[in-house]
């Protein structure tokens, strides 16, 4: 078998891992579900379902690739259940999808920093026509999926470890210093209300599906992401803590930006928080208002930044979008990484491609499909977001702990757990997953699949 590379550190490979974690989803989709979703009970709800359900799920991905060695695909073959394998390819295809899309919001990001170092900040009330502008856009996007392709065509430790290393505390210092700047803003703290003290009267079904469709993405988890990146770690590396780390510093991460955009909805919107369930547009029409706010050269600079670290954070997570495909094809058909990696970012570019005209230019992809007992059409994007990251990936989190619990075996597991983990036989979290891995996670998770599928396709 080809070289795979390793991660050259524990630090690194938390770096990389939580790179992948800490993405769009988390400065981007967090705050505008959130803001969908009624405020501080979405909070709630998605915090339960990160540690509870999904911190096991981590787990679990995290164990079949250090044990494996392999692909998100290959790792089934590996461990000896190669029927099983179809996990994986739903992943590298989940993966494939996600990307898609993924890179034309990135590339969003990428335009609006150019768009703030002009000192544009008009650009709030005209993000319909920045999107429209579909040759601006996919070039932008281009660029991005052309920075995602070198990075992941440079190896583990080389490419991917190196980038987060920096990157991400970057990302830190500069959304820290956003929310001190936020708060002393007038009507801050209507906007730190309503993210912080839940209103039980919001919590509804929706809000639960989106919750758990929202920490599935977050935590990059469902799809084999963990499966590749564990395959590259070593065997004295202590996988609960690991895991643990990658989802602090993932929920962390949304927190702070969280922290960071209610208050500066508080003070744009004078304390009524109008807006705030605007959906994705969210950010891209609050922030470049702020920092026309702030003004001149400053606000520029601020704005650039801001943009930039978003690109970063961004493109961590691209880059673990696509590792997964790339490993499965190096591992699998014997391609080199760098052919794998231009090849496959080829292919999801292309296929990305009516998302980026489905946002106003292309009536067909605007208006491209109306669900049953659906009153409004849904967008080319959106029904990726859909099928991609409300469907699949919590399908494919039940099916790797079914398969872990029932088809590789608990004990199997567990062994693999232990190793790098003194204490593992006696400790909290192995009674924990002996309660929710075998039964409970894969039937919670099955029923929030087949719920979310029945509600967001047949309107039930
Ligand atoms: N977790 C990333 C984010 O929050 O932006 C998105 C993502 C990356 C999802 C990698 C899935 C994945 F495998």
């Amino acid at each position: 078998m080809a070289v795979r590379g390793n991660f050259s550190s524990k630090i690194g490979f938390i770096a990389a891992a939580a790179g992948s974690a800490v993405g769009l989803g988390n400065i981007w989709g967090f705050p505008y579900e959130t803001g969908a979703g009624g405020g501080a009970i979405f909070v709630l709800v998605y915090l339960f379902f990160c540690f509870a359900l999904c911190f096991p799920v981590m787990l679990t991905e995290l164990a079949i690739g250090r044990k494996s060695g392999r692909n998100a695909v290959g790792a089934f073959n590996a461990l000896g259940h190669k029927k099983w394998n179809f996990i994986g390819k739903l992943g590298v295809l989940s993966g494939v999808l996600i990307l898609s899309f993924y890179n034309v919001i990135a590339g969003w990001a990428f335009g609006y920093t150019f768009e703030m170092a002009t000192g544009n900040f008009a650009i709030a009330e005209q993000f319909g026509d920045f999107t429209t502008d579909v040759f601006a856009v996919g070039s932008y996007g281009l660029l991005f999926m052309l920075c995602t392709a070198f990075i992941v065509s440079k190896g583990i430790s080389g490419g991917i470890e190196r980038a987060a290393k920096i990157l991400m505390p970057s990302l830190i210092v500069m959304m820290v210093s956003l929310i001190i700047y936020a708060l002393f803003l007038p009507n801050a703290m209507t906007g730190i209300e309503f993210f912080l003290l839940p209103d039980f009267s919001k919590l509804n079904l929706s809000v639960v599906f989106n919750a758990m469709g929202q920490a599935f993405f977050s935590l990059s988890l469902g799809m084999g992401t963990f499966i590749t990146y564990g395959s590259y770690i070593s065997k004295s590396d202590n996988l609960v803590s690991s895991a643990a780390l990658i989802t602090l510093a993932d929920v962390g991460i949304a927190i702070i930006a969280g922290l960071m955009i209610f208050p500066l909805i508080g003070f744009v919107s004078g304390g009524t928080l109008s807006g705030v369930g605007r959906g994705p547009e969210l950010i891209f029409v609050t922030l470049p208002y702020i920092f026309g706010e702030i003004g001149g050269t400053t606000g520029s600079i601020v704005g650039m930044s801001f943009f930039s670290l978003l690109c970063f954070a961004a493109l961590t997570s691209t880059v673990s979008l696509l590792e997964v495909p790339v490993a499965y094809v190096v591992d699998e058909f014997k391609i080199s990484r760098t052919k794998a990696a231009w090849l496959m970012s080829g292919i999801v570019y292309l296929i990305g491609i009516p998302s980026l005209l489905g946002n106003g230019y292309s009536s067909f992809f605007t208006e491209f499909i109306t669900y049953i007992n659906a009153t409004t059409s849904t967008d080319f994007l959106t029904f990726i977001v859909n099928i991609a990251n409300d469907s699949f990936l919590p399908l494919g989190g039940c099916l790797m702990v079914f398969f872990a619990a029932h088809v590789w075996k608990k004990s199997n597991l567990d062994a693999e757990i232990a190793i790098g983990f003194e204490g593992y036989e006696e400790s909290f979290i192995k009674k924990y997953l002996g309660f929710v891995v075998p039964f409970l996670l894969p039937a919670t998770l099955a029923v929030i699949f087949m719920m979310i599928v029945l509600v967001t396709f047949f309107g039930l």
